[in-house]
């Protein structure tokens, strides 16, 4: 059986991608942000994960207003990177596993979560650069199977839903008869906003007490509905709805082996965090 070894969370900021093409990892701004990565990276080394499966937000690259599924969930056998105009390289595909992917379609859709397949998916910062945070040489070490949550285009699911939808990944993971190591990764948050009156808005005390529940109290962001999160994180803070399935899909009660909080980059909180059943 396919074994949950831990779950990952990071933000995902698309000036990360050109401090990493520019060699910047070590610049006095990048640096509080990049070393956060090493004792995760040390603990990767150890615990050895071959598969990935990343919650994470579609940017408009395969989704845009028009058509827009809440959940969505690559089933490919590899996944082109193309982005969406932030300047950042492009990257080799990444290696999907279109059996455990079909496995935990079967599994979410026996659940009532009706997901929307995708045979062939591009993948965006979103995906790339926490596969670039965690493991910054070479080629990706881990196949992927991302799911995709709609945060971009009204009405978005709740927090609670989120949860649930990452309870149900969790328990089609630990179900595939596979042998492989399984990671979750959820990419996003923490809280910032892009545009608007409140650009640059950030919200530190609320960041933190959320990063301190997914340990202690997993429920605890379930209390919100999506417009009290928006009024508390921003905008794109939304995002934070990946951290929420990945705590999710980890089983029962967790420890944290790491975790660091950088602001601003950009106008975000930088988060993140490792986390791994006990
Ligand atoms: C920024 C953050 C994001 O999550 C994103 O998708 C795009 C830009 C930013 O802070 O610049
Ligand atoms: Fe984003």
């Amino acid at each position: 059986m396919a074994k949950i070894i831990g779950g990952l969370t990071t933000s995902h900021v698309p000036a990360i991608g050109g401090a990493i093409a520019r060699g910047s990892q070590q610049d006095a701004y990048w640096k509080p942000f990049f070393d956060g990565f090493l004792p995760v990276r040390a603990w990767l080394d150890e615990v050895k994960p071959d598969v990935a499966v990343l919650f994470h937000n579609d940017h408009g690259l395969n989704f845009f207003l028009d058509k827009m599924p809440t959940f969505a969930v690559g089933a490919a056998p590899e996944y082109s990177n193309a982005d969406e105009g932030w300047g950042i390289p492009t990257l080799p595909p990444f290696q999907g596993i279109p059996e455990l992917s079909w496995h935990i379609i079967e599994h979410l859709v026996d659940k009532e979560f009706d997901v929307t397949t995708c045979q062939e998916m591009l993948i965006d910062h979103a995906v790339t650069l926490p596969l670039k945070l965690f493991w910054p040489e070479g080629t990706c070490p881990v196949q992927i199977v991302p799911v995709c949550i709609n945060t971009v285009q009204f009405p978005l699911p709740s927090a609670k839903r989120c949860l649930a939808l990452g309870k149900a990944v969790g328990e089609a993971i630990s179900s595939w008869q596979g042998a492989q190591r399984v990671i979750v990764i959820g990419s996003g948050g923490l809280s910032h906003q892009l545009d608007g009156t409140r650009a640059g808005f950030i919200n530190k005390p609320f960041d933190l007490k959320f990063m301190d529940s997914l340990v202690s109290e997993p429920e605890w962001a379930t209390q919100f509905t999506i417009p009290e999160l928006v009024e508390k994180t921003g905008t794109q803070g939304i995002e934070l709805l990946m951290w929420l399935a990945t705590r999710g899909a980890v089983p029962g009660r967790v420890r944290k082996v790491h975790a660091n909080y950088h602001i601003p980059i950009s106008n975000t909180a930088a988060g993140m965090m490792a986390l791994e059943p006990i």
